[in-house]
């Protein structure tokens, strides 16, 4: 089995398996067929922090495997955490009871401290401010399913790109696939230097252009994020930053014609309502994709696809 705990860590050639995969999933599934890859195995899922999206399509691709889930929400409280157990010692207890585990949790490098604990498979459904790998696949996927292609596409990430998770794991997956970017946030909340710098440096193309209206009107796909509340210590910092930006029927009218509107979700007031009437607006067809995504890499990991 292999750990999930990064994008860095997987080849173009296991992205690209990834992809079928889940490629493949999805059409039986849309057939009507059903898939038994997981029979007899078990999923545990460790969330130390919210999530709707992760945590359920996790279990429902786990459950379309036709495995078994066992799931500790709000394992900060209701797990021995609680009473100081490590996140080690948490791995080498999950590796006697599952298969396979799937963790969330506010410190960046507590996935790769469960999969340290554990000899079987874990995958980071979200560290921190570190990365957020499966959401990064499942960005890739959802970008090849509208677009038909990834290369020579111009991506505006926009929002909290200092704190936004999805967006560091997305801006390192991505430029592997020959993207362009266009990075719009303020000034405070600015993609970390290291990743900007990074990037340049291996020859992909960013532009830094904290004006939204003109930076949509030369993007293909517009990934919107969250300002990140939780990650903020001094409240009034939040306050005179969580409208930055918002995403309206106005801001649709000014971009490139075919631009799709991506968001990890949830969403606050960064798109206003009005906007999923648009067609370009693929935020909700992208989280359903986290189900096939997710399908394959489970079954991936544990030598079951
Ligand atoms: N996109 C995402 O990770 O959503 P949740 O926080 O609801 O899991």
């Amino acid at each position: 089995g292999k750990d999930i705990l990064d994008v860095q860590s997987l080849t173009d050639d296991e992205v690209h398996l990834i992809m079928e995969t889940a490629a493949r999933y999805e059409r039986v599934m849309k057939s009507g067929g059903r898939l038994l890859n997981m029979d007899g195995k078990t999923l545990a899922t460790l969330f130390y922090e919210p999530s709707t999206r992760t945590r359920l399509s996790f279990e429902t691709a786990m459950l379309r495997l036709g495995g078994t889930v066992l799931s500790v929400a709000d394992a900060k409280t209701s797990s021995s955490s609680k009473k100081g157990e490590t996140i080690y010692d948490t791995g080498k207890m999950i590796e006697g009871y599952a298969d396979v585990a799937v963790i969330r949790h506010p410190e960046t490098g507590s996935a790769a401290e469960l999969a340290a604990g554990s000899s079987k498979p874990v995958i980071n459904g979200g560290d921190g401010a570190g990365q957020h790998p499966t959401q990064a696949l499942l960005d890739l996927y959802t970008i090849i399913k509208e677009k038909g292609k990834t290369e020579g596409l111009t991506v505006c990430l926009a929002g909290d790109l200092k704190n936004g998770r999805t967006v560091h794991s997305g801006a390192a997956l991505l430029a592997r696939m020959g993207v362009k970017f266009i990075f719009t946030a303020p000034e405070a909340l600015a993609m970390p230097a290291s990743i900007t710098e990074g990037l340049k440096k291996s020859g992909v193309e960013v532009e830094i252009n904290p004006d939204l209206d003109s930076a949509v009107a030369k993007s293909d796909v517009l990934y919107m994020t969250r300002i990140q509340k939780e990650r903020f210590e001094d409240p009034e910092e939040y306050e005179r930053l969580k409208t930055s930006y918002e995403v309206t029927n106005e801001t649709v009218k000014k971009a490139k014609k075919g631009m799709i509107i991506m968001h990890p979700l949830p969403r606050v007031t960064e798109i206003a309502v009005e906007v999923d009437a648009y067609e370009g607006a693929a935020y909700f067809r992208q989280a359903a994709n986290g189900v096939p995504v997710r399908m394959a890499l489970l079954a991936l990991v544990c030598g079951c696809e």
